[in-house]
């Protein structure tokens, strides 16, 4: 990808199969409070690629978003070594939805800067590399 931060039309093979696995993921959404079903996929440097979907709860607010569920996930599935390569998110809805904040900062941990996240925007699929998504993510190192 020469610009990470395109909307590409068509998506490269590799990411629209990413997000064909996000869309699949969303098929198992657990939102009967909001009706909003997001899946995630996240390719792993490995190759392997990892889904996880919305889980809703009548508390509401201890809902787990699709990006959060596939990342725990992930590390259950390979171990704490893993790193991001690429993600995409999806929905059902045919609305946008770039990942939530909580999210970036949980993705922020194992993501690679220049890995590419493809998610439903404004006027379609967007593509930004995540260090543009979440810019100055919480981190104690003094550097
Ligand atoms: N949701 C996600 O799965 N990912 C996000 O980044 C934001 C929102 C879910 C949570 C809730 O189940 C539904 O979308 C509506 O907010």
């Amino acid at each position: 990808m020469d610009d990470p931060n395109s909307r590409e039309n068509p998506l490269n093979p590799a990411l629209e199969d990413l997000v064909d696995h996000a869309r699949q993921a969303a098929l198992h959404s657990y939102s009967p409070y909001s009706g909003f079903r997001v899946g995630a996929a996240l390719r792993l440097t490995s190759g392997e690629v990892v889904t996880g979907t919305n889980v809703e709860n009548i508390s509401y607010g201890l809902t787990l978003c699709a990006e959060r569920a596939a990342l725990v996930r992930a590390v259950a599935e390979f171990g704490p070594a893993i790193r991001i390569a690429a993600a995409a998110i999806a929905n059902l809805n045919s609305a946008a939805s770039p990942p939530c904040g909580a999210c970036r900062q949980m993705l922020a941990e194992f993501a690679d800067p220049e890995a590419p996240v493809v998610f439903p925007a404004a006027n379609g699929l967007r593509v930004m590399a995540f260090r543009d998504l979440l810019p100055l993510a919480f981190n104690r190192k003094m550097e």
